[in-house]
C-alpha cells in the first residue's frame, strides 16, 4: 500500500514514520520547503525522542520519502493523510480550519483512482463533509471517500502511543474505506488496540470529546489543589485517593500550573464554539477554560507571596518552559504567561530549558538564558520549577542552594518532597501541598 501525508508536524511526521515501519511506503509531503530539506538530509525539524532513528531506518529502508510535490504523491497513493495544523482562529477561538481546506482542494486536484482522504488533524464536527464537498466540487469525476481518522498521541511519547494507542477511531460509512483502513492499521490491531468504527461526525467529536474530558479532570485537581493549600492538605495524597478508584482513574490528576500546549487550549476553545453554534452549551468546559485562563498568571502572584508579596526587582530562575517534558514546543507553554506576569511585577527571569530554549528565544527575547540548571540558578532569589524534565528530579540541590542568593523554590510539578528540601536548607512550595518552612 502506498500512502501520501500531508503535513509533516508532531503528528503527519510520527505517524508517516510509523506507517512505514509497519511497511507501508509512505510519503510526507509538507509546504514548508526548509522543512523538507532537513528531513531529506535526516536532519529532524522538531525533538521527538526517538523519532531521528525510526526517519533514518525507514528512509533508509526505501519506505520513507519527503517532498513539497504534494500533487505526485497524492496520485500514486491509496489513501491521503491530511495532518496539517488547526490552529485557533484569530479573533474568535473556533478552529481555523484554512489549512486543511487548503489541503483538500490541492488533494483534490491530484487525485488519481479510488483514494480514501482521511482527516487526521483534530477538526470539528462537520469538517469531514465540507472536505468531501471541496473535493467533489473540484473534482467532481473522483473516486473518494472521506474518512475521519483523530489522532490521539501525546508529544514526547509520540511514537510509543502512535503504536500502542488505546484504541484506534474510524469514521466512515463507506465499505470499501474501512477495509483499507483495516489493513492500514492491522499491524496494530495485531497487538490489540480496539478499532473503533463510527459514522464521521461521531468520529470528529470524539477527538475534542476526549481532549475536552482530560483538560476537565487537569482542572479539577487543580482547583482542589487550591483548596488543599488553603485547608492544610496533601493534593497528591487526594490524587491518589481518589485515583485509585478505577471508575475515576489515576492519569491526568497531577495538580500544576495549568494545562498548555498545541492541543488542549485550542480544542477546548474550539468545542465550546461548537456547542454555542448549535445552541447545545459546554458550560463545564466553558468554566475549564476559564479557570485555566486565569491560573497561569496565578502562579506568577504564588512565586511573589513566597517572596515577601513582591517579585519587584528580584531575579526568578525557571527550570523548565516547554509545556511538557520531551518535547521542544512552546505552543501555549505555561511558562509564557508567567513570564509575562513576573515582568509585569517587575522582576528579572533566568531559564533553562533541555530543548524548548530556542523556540522560547523567539517568543521571550528578555529572559537570560542559561547552559544548564545550576548556572540559572546563579543569584535567583526564587527558583522554580515550571516542567518537569527528568534531568530536573535529581539535581544537586546543596549546589544549587549555594548558586541562590536566596534558598526558596517553588515547585509547580510537586517534584520534590518537602522534608527533603526542608532538610537542604531551602524554603519550599509545592502545589497544594502544605507550606513548609526552614527551621
Ligand atoms: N501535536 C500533537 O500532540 C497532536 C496530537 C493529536 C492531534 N493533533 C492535531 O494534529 C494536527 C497537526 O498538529 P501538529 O502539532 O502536527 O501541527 P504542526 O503545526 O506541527 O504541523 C503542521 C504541518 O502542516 C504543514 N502544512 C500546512 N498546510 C499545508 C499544506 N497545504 N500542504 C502541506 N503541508 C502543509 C505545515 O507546514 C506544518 O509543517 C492538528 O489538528 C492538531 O490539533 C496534534
Amino acid at each position: 500500500m502506498r500512502i501520501a501525508v500531508i503535513g509533516t508536524g508532531y503528528v503527519g511526521l510520527v505517524s508517516g514514520a510509523c506507517f512505514s515501519e509497519f511497511g507501508v511506503n509512505v510519503t510526507c509531503v509538507d509546504n514548508d520547503a526548509a522543512k523538507i530539506a532537513r528531513l531529506v538530509k535526516g536532519e529532524m525539524p522538531i525533538y521527538e525522542p526517538g523519532l531521528g532513528q525510526l526517519v533514518a531506518t525507514n528512509a533508509a529502508a526505501g519506505r520513507l520519502h519527503f517532498t513539497t510535490d504534494l500533487a505526485t504523491a497524492v496520485a500514486g497513493a491509496d489513501a491521503v493523510f491530511i495532518a496539517v495544523g488547526t490552529p485557533s482562529r484569530r479573533g474568535d477561538g473556533h478552529a481555523d480550519l484554512s489549512y486543511v481546506y487548503t489541503a483538500a482542494r490541492e488533494i483534490a486536484a491530484a487525485l488519481d483512482g479510488f483514494t480514501v482522504v482521511i482527516t487526521k488533524s483534530t477538526v470539528p464536527v462537520g469538517t469531514g463533509d465540507e472536505v468531501e464537498r471541496i473535493i467533489r466540487e473540484t473534482r467532481p469525476d473522483a473516486k473518494v471517500a472521506v474518512v475521519s481518522n483523530p489522532e490521539f498521541l501525546r508529544e514526547g511519547a509520540a511514537i510509543q502511543d502512535f503504536k500502542h494507542p488505546d484504541r484506534i477511531v474510524v469514521g466512515t460509512n463507506d465499505p470499501r474505506a474501512k477495509e483499507v483502513m483495516t489493513e492500514l492499521y492491522r499491524p496494530l490491531y495485531l497487538n490489540a488496540a480496539p478499532m473503533l468504527y463510527s459514522d464521521r461526525r461521531t468520529a470528529e467529536l470524539i477527538k475534542y470529546a476526549a481532549n475536552a474530558f482530560l483538560a476537565t479532570k487537569i482542572t479539577f485537581i487543580n482547583e482542589i489543589a487550591d483548596l488543599c493549600e488553603k485547608v492544610g492538605a496533601d493534593v497528591q495524597q487526594v490524587a491518589r485517593g481518589i485515583g485509585l478508584d478505577n471508575r475515576i482513574g489515576a492519569k491526568f490528576l497531577h495538580a500544576g500550573p495549568g494545562f498548555g500546549g498545541s492541543c488542549f487550549p485550542k480544542d477546548t476553545v474550539a468545542l465550546i464554539k461548537t456547542g454555542q453554534d448549535h445552541a447545545a452549551p459546554l458550560r463545564i468546559v466553558e468554566t475549564v477554560a476559564a479557570v485555566n485562563d486565569t491560573r497561569k498568571r496565578a502562579m506568577a502572584r504564588k512565586i511573589a507571596n513566597a517572596l515577601g508579596n513582591t517579585v519587584r526587582g528580584k531575579t526568578i530562575a525557571l527550570l523548565g518552559l516547554t509545556f511538557k517534558p520531551n518535547t521542544d514546543d512552546m505552543r501555549e507553554a505555561p511558562s509564557i504567561p508567567l513570564i509575562t506576569a513576573l515582568y509585569d511585577m517587575g522582576a528579572k527571569v533566568r531559564a533553562y530549558d533541555p530543548a524548548g530554549m530556542a523556540h522560547a528565544k523567539e517568543l521571550l527575547p528578555d529572559v537570560a538564558y542559561c547552559d544548564d540548571p545550576y548556572a540559572c540558578a546563579e543569584g535567583a532569589d526564587a527558583l522554580v520549577i515550571v516542567t518537569e524534565w527528568e534531568q530536573f528530579r535529581a539535581l544537586d540541590l546543596d549546589r544549587l542552594r549555594r548558586a541562590m542568593t536566596r534558598p526558596v523554590i517553588i515547585d509547580l510539578r510537586n517534584v520534590y518532597r518537602p522534608e527533603e528540601m526542608v532538610k537542604h536548607g531551602f524554603i519550599y512550595e509545592g502545589i497544594g501541598r502544605l507550606v513548609t518552612v526552614q527551621d
